[in-house]
């Protein structure tokens, strides 16, 4: 369309000078050639002249009678399909705006104005109301694809934004548009489009991204407190032992400055022992008496303590000006304590101010705790203090924070698989369902109570690879493409990937990572055959598979409880070990579902 206007504009005038060209060239040679006497020339030239006239004015005629119909035909096609775009749109229940591009005037149907909370009688918009209704945080993406979709650069205006509604909330709006009408040299004239309400799908989207950030954060922090964990165990010296704590804390609990002070018993002081993230060395002068500067107060009261207000705080002015001198905005410090004895001090220190939430806290009460036992554990092993009395205490606390760790572990799985629920449009009761069923089927089977317990873990989190598969696929309201299922059938190993750095589900991968294996060897990720998939990832096969075909999927209706059974005796001996097929049939014939 924009090449055909330019075209025409160059055309017309090129066609006329050839052709004036071409006459003066030619004609007056013919004449030349035949006519010698000079009156006859005269008389002839201006006949020339007059035929010359008409000839020229025939033929911008015919251009401009052509290039006018085509314009017509444009004209005709771009207001039939702005018909359908409207009629499209009033059905669908969406709002539409017609910008004029050069005046910036904006006109917008009654339909935007409901779903803004306006009266559509008296609401009137242009780009400034527009742009004064938008929320500051989306201004510049949408200014700046709007500039790129008219500059050309963008092939399509398809942008989302939150409006202010008449009752001062924020609604999240979908903006798709198309230039339906150009200028002559090909510049944008309108922009027809469309807006969306689009709040509640946004939501649910932030509410998920949210959920899938707090996981990671805590697989995360889960692997830090791993690794201290592993230094309680391990020989490593004291020294290590503490540079791993400092750097741990620093990096999980997001301070800009850590330090350790421990209690010498002999002289009854607290002393600098290790830190990180200090501009200058003055912390390593730190000697602090029980109830002395701050953390003395934290060791005395026995309770974290936090300190925003350095400015104005006089406990102790040395300290608080090496505080000034580093930027420091606030202070924490959280007593060390192993077993009741009072080892030290953990303080943090950060150069903004924060407002630390619930879990944050907890978190640092048991880097903390984890802490304790580290230095209490690295100290033995040093020499420092001994007696086989302390040793075996030492061993009395391995074992609660143990219990400690596992119960922050079995947290993490839980948000993991809610955040992957929410993703999956799996409900709860899926994962609540399968689980039982698991566990009553592995009691049937004479499995250990630890193994049912990494049976359990395992079940809970079998699909939380499908974390790593794209929106797309996983919710895909059709059959998979071949490309789209080898997508899919990635996501045992990107579970296995996920979970296999977490020591404690080590034992609880074989479910995560075999499910979709089948006893003839035709599953995957592996093509494992009969009794080379551990028993009880043969099990959950069944139950998984009971499961989904009961279910409704984005892809197809739940089938019935007859198809489902039938198909399961069916795949006996193809996708599942036929003797854990009898199980499953005796339990659901207990279970009265045959
Ligand atoms: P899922 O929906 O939880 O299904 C788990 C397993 O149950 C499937 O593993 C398959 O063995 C069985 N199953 C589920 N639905 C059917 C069915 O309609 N017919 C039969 N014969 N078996 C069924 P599979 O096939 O390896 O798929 C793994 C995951 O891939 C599924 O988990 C689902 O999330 C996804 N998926 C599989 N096929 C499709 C599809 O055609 N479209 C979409 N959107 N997703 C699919
Ligand atoms: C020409 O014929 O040579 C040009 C214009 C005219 O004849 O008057
Ligand atoms: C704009 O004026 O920047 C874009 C117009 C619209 O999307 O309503
Ligand atoms: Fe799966
Ligand atoms: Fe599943």
């Amino acid at each position: 369309m924009k090449k055909f206007h330019l075209d025409v504009g160059i055309r017309i005038p090129m066609l006329y000078l050839l052709f004036g060209g071409l006459w003066i060239i030619f004609s007056d040679q013919l004449l030349d050639a035949f006519v010698h006497n000079t009156t006859d020339m005269t008389r002839i030239q201006s006949y020339k002249g007059w035929a010359f006239v008409a000839a020229s004015g025939l033929l911008i005629f015919l251009l401009l009678r052509q290039y006018l119909n085509l314009q017509a035909k444009i004209k005709n096609q771009l207001h039939e399909s702005e018909e359908r775009l409207r009629l499209a749109v009033s059905a669908a229940n969406q709002g539409i705006f017609d910008l004029d591009v050069r005046t910036g005037n904006l006109v917008v149907n009654d339909i935007y104005a409901v779903m803004l909370g306006y009266d559509p009688i008296s609401f009137h918009e242009n780009v400034e109301s527009w742009l004064e209704r938008m929320h500051p945080d989306d201004i510049e993406i949408v200014n700046e694809i709007f500039k790129n979709y008219i500059d050309g650069k963008l092939a399509e205006y398809k942008v989302e934004f939150r409006q202010k509604t008449n009752s001062g909330e924020w609604k999240w709006i979908l903006s798709i548009g198309q230039i339906v009408e150009r200028d002559i040299a090909g510049r944008p004239v309108r922009l027809l489009g469309t807006f969306s309400d689009i709040t509640e799908s946004k939501e649910a989207e932030i509410i998920r991204n949210r959920l899938f950030e707090d996981a990671q954060r805590r697989l995360k922090r889960i692997a830090s407190l791993r690794e201290i964990d592993h230094e309680i165990s391990s020989t490593s010296d004291f020294l290590t032992t503490l540079e791993k704590i400092v750097q741990n804390v620093m990096q999980h609990l997001d301070a800009d400055a850590v330090s350790i002070l421990l209690y010498d018993n002999a002289e009854k002081v607290f002393k600098y022992a290790e830190s990180t993230g200090f501009d200058t060395n003055r912390i390593q002068n730190a000697r602090v008496k029980m109830g002395g500067s701050f953390a003395g107060i934290a060791a005395q009261q026995r309770t974290m303590l936090h300190i925003r207000d350095l400015e104005n705080n006089h406990i102790d002015e040395a300290f608080s000006s090496l505080l000034r001198e580093e930027g420091i905005k606030n202070y924490f410090g959280m007593p060390l304590i192993s077993k009741d004895t009072l080892v030290g001090v953990l303080e943090l220190f950060m150069r903004n101010d924060i407002n630390p939430d619930k879990e944050w806290l907890d978190f640092y009460e048991t880097l903390a705790g984890q802490a304790a036992l580290a230095i209490e554990n690295a100290r033995l092993f040093d020499g420092l203090e001994s007696a086989n009395k302390e040793l075996s205490l030492a061993n009395t606390e391995l074992v609660a924070a143990n219990i400690h760790l596992i119960e922050a572990y079995d947290a993490t799985i839980e948000s993991l698989v809610q955040a992957l629920n929410l993703r999956d449009y799996e409900t709860e009761d899926h994962s609540r369902r399968v689980s039982t069923m698991m566990l009553e089927l592995s009691r049937m089977m004479d499995f250990t109570q630890e193994e049912i317990t990494n049976i359990h873990r395992g079940t809970l989190l079998h699909d939380i690879g499908k974390m790593g598969v794209p929106d797309a696929i996983l919710r895909k309201p059709g059959l998979l493409t071949m490309e789209e299922r080898k997508i899919m059938e990635q996501h045992p190993i990107y579970a296995f990937n996920l979970l296999k750095s977490i020591d404690y589900l080590q034992p609880a991968l074989d479910i995560p990572h075999l499910h979709h294996e089948k006893w003839d060897g035709t599953g995957y990720p592996y093509g494992l055959k009969g009794e080379q998939i551990p028993l009880s990832a043969r099990l959950f096969a069944i139950v998984d598979v009971y499961d989904a075909l009961s279910s409704d999927r984005p892809y197809r209706k739940a089938w019935d409880k007859e198809a489902v059974f039938n198909f399961i005796k069916e795949q006996k001996g193809k996708h599942f070990d036929p003797k854990v097929v009898d199980v499953f049939l005796e339990y659901m014939h207990r279970l009265g579902e045959i």
